[in-house]
């Protein structure tokens, strides 16, 4: 018998925070912008604490509680929790295609790759849950589909958990980099995931349960559809009549994102989406 040991927000926030340092990250920021968004920021939150009479108490809580979310690693689940979605929705300004979301803390590149009519790696014991047929077709904003267009795809497996961020899963399970054909379908064969729940035992958790809310993500696909010449688009899709749908922690559903897969004869679920991609 293999014993699973449970993913605590110290593992998976650790493991976040790890990944992210080892991406280079920059922003070419001048001064005065910097000092713009500063000065807003600041005031903001300013602003928050005179029209609330914040008290000293609550001010060295809310210290300890900044310092805690450093020391658990959790600064990228937090912020991909409760930031990245205003993020997000100032990159949508500029597009025209199929809408973005956010990409959350657990993308990890390189998946294997995989030809356009495909199964994700999984474990015997996701076979359990039910199959979900993803067909469709990658375009251009006129409907012209792009061969070779890529598809990178990430999900949680149907106890809601990560690979790469739970020990006890195998380093691609549910993860992919699907190539399209000549016209740039796909059809991949998967499992319908589970909602996501935040893992609740660190300050991430504390900060969500001390104001009696959720920690609810509904169940998502993440994906990264990409061709040469356009834009990438980062998004997730969601399932409709799903727990958490009209309510997620992230904020980071939108209607046009949302699949109804119907059973087929075979016992699996099927559903289409296309993509249209934005030129670069
Ligand atoms: C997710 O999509 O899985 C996710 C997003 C934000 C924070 C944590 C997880
Ligand atoms: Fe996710």
């Amino acid at each position: 018998m293999t014993t699973i040991e449970s993913p605590t927000a110290a593992g998976s926030g650790t493991a976040a925070t790890d990944k992210f340092k080892r991406e280079r990250v920059s922003a070419d920021t001048s001064p005065e912008r910097l000092a713009a968004i500063a000065k807003d920021a600041l005031g903001a939150l300013h602003k928050v604490i005179l029209d609330h009479g914040v008290t000293y108490p609550e001010y060295r809580v809310f210290k300890q509680w900044l310092i805690d979310v450093g020391e658990g690693g959790e600064w990228p689940l937090f912020l991909d929790v409760f930031i990245e979605h205003a993020v997000e929705e100032v990159l949508a300004r500029s597009r025209k295609g199929t809408k973005g979301s956010i990409e959350g803390p657990y993308y990890v590149p390189n998946a294997p790759k995989l030809p356009s009519v495909c199964t994700l790696p999984m474990r015997e014991e996701d076979k359990k849950a039910t199959p979900l047929v993803f067909t469709g077709q990658v375009t251009d904003l006129d409907g012209n589909g792009i061969g070779g267009a890529i598809i990178e795809l990430w999900h949680a497996d149907e106890e809601g958990y990560y690979s790469q961020f739970a020990p006890h899963l195998p380093k691609w399970n549910l993860r992919g980099t699907i190539v399209t054909d000549d016209e740039g379908r796909y059809e991949i064969t998967t499992i319908q995931p589970a909602p996501y729940q935040i893992p609740t035992d660190g300050p991430t958790g504390q900060f969500i349960e001390a104001q009696n809310g959720h920690p609810w993500r509904p169940a998502h696909l993440h994906l990264i559809v990409s061709a040469p010449g356009k834009e990438s688009v980062t998004t997730q899709l969601y399932f409709k009549g799903g727990d958490w749908v009209a309510n997620d922690v992230a904020s980071a559903v939108k209607p046009e994102l949302i699949l109804d897969p119907q059973p087929g004869d075979d016992g699996k679920n099927h559903v289409t989406y296309n993509f249209a991609l934005d030129p670069a």
